[in-house]
């Protein structure tokens, strides 16, 4: 279906999203579920890498997965739901970004593709960039945007024609503060380079050589900056940041039922089968499916997932996944991500001491 689609320039690359990994960094998370299926305003972020995909015209998808691959299928299906094809790649064992390539070989073809790491966000979508890989024909674009802390990404210098020049991973010294981000696209002159490429210290294929091993063959790789949000949502606190971002630009739409004693003001949704009983939620928020609110604060920039259960609660400014329960816990929860079938209850009776059962790698901040 993509490769008829011809506006401009090249054929409609094909995508390969990566959705494999280890997720070490979101654990506990990561323990049960796939990160990149961790949701954003109630639709995991995956999703979004999809969606961006078929509406910059990239229609026949790859996607990379690992051991959550059962999960993720499930989520995302056969793609036709995105307007999307979708053939599922399996890693055997997270070797590395480049080594996604290699396992991508025959999927891809002869084929240019765009490759999107599936835990990364980006508001403004991917069409000006796939536009331009395709009206500028280069061998291999980068996107880069200026960054505070570029020591923990890798970093591009690049000249005054906007070709990148040079790529280091995890710089310690500054050379310069363009960060490259998590959406590349190549032809299919990377496969050269990647199936020579030898493992980094770390063990992995890492895709900055693979990237420089473009600019050492003398190919040309573009370095086109962004303006945009980008959020690699590897860790909790960039979870929120991506949730806010999304929220922000929320349709409101009140599809469940909410009573004549509870006040909704701000950009809420409230989807169909929810219930709110006497209730404040402050917009932006968004109240999954069948999820039942009752004599509880919900404040702005909160996702409360679907079938969840609020009752004499206050939130604001958190993520919780499906099916948990919080009950008259005393004070505000905030800035929280509370996972999946997680019950949270105040002490009815004394002594109201902390009674935790937190899973390894839980953090959890008391007053
Ligand atoms: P990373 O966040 O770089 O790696 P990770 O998933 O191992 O996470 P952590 O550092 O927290 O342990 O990966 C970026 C994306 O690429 C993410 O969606 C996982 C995916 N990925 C693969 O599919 N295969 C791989 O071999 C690697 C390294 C990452």
């Amino acid at each position: 279906m993509s490769d008829a689609h011809t506006t401009e320039g090249r054929p409609s690359p094909k995508g390969l999203v990566l959705a494999g990994g280890k997720g070490s960094r979101l654990r506990p998370f990561t323990y049960t579920g796939a990160k990149q299926l961790v949701p954003v305003a109630n639709k995991p972020v995956l999703f979004y890498a999809l969606e961006q995909l078929v509406a910059a015209g990239v229609t026949d998808i790859g996607v990379i997965v690992g051991s959550t691959a059962a999960q993720v299928q499930e989520a995302a299906g056969d793609g036709a739901a995105f307007g999307a094809r979708i053939t599922y790649l399996h890693q055997p064992e997270p070797l590395g970004i480049a080594h996604a390539i290699i396992v991508a070989r025959d999927f891809l073809g002869d084929s240019p593709f765009v490759m999107v790491l599936g835990d990364n966000f980006l508001r403004g979508g991917l069409t000006s960039l796939v536009d331009r890989f395709r009206r500028g024909q280069p061998d291999a674009q980068v996107h880069l945007l200026r960054v505070a802390h570029p020591e923990s990404l890798g970093v591009a210098v690049v000249d005054a024609a906007g070709r990148l020049v040079r790529l280091v991973e995890k710089p310690q010294e500054f050379i310069s503060d363009l960060g490259v981000i998590g959406v590349y696209c190549f032809t299919a002159a990377v496969h050269e380079v990647v199936a020579h490429q030898q493992p980094s210290a770390r063990g992995e294929l890492e895709i900055t050589d693979a990237i420089q091993g473009l600019v050492d063959r003398g190919l040309r790789v573009d370095a086109l900056p962004i303006e945009d949000y980008w959020i690699d949502t590897g860790k909790m606190s960039d979870m929120l940041e991506a949730n806010r971002i999304v929220l922000e630009t929320l349709q409101p739409q009140i599809a469940g039922n909410v009573d004549t004693a509870s006040t909704i003001s701000g950009r809420v949704v409230v989807e169909a089968g929810a219930q709110v009983v006497h209730s404040t939620i402050e917009g932006p928020a968004i109240i999954g499916a069948g999820t039942l609110v009752e004599r509880s604060y919900i404040g702005p920039f909160t996702s409360i997932a679907h079938a969840c259960q609020l009752s004499d609660a206050e939130i604001a400014g958190s993520i919780v996944l499906e099916r948990t329960v919080i009950d008259g816990v005393p004070g505000r929860i905030e800035g929280s991500l509370i996972g999946r079938d997680v019950t949270l209850r105040g002490a009815a009776r004394r002594p109201r001491a902390y009674r935790l059962v937190l899973g390894d790698h839980s953090e959890a901040q008391l007053p």
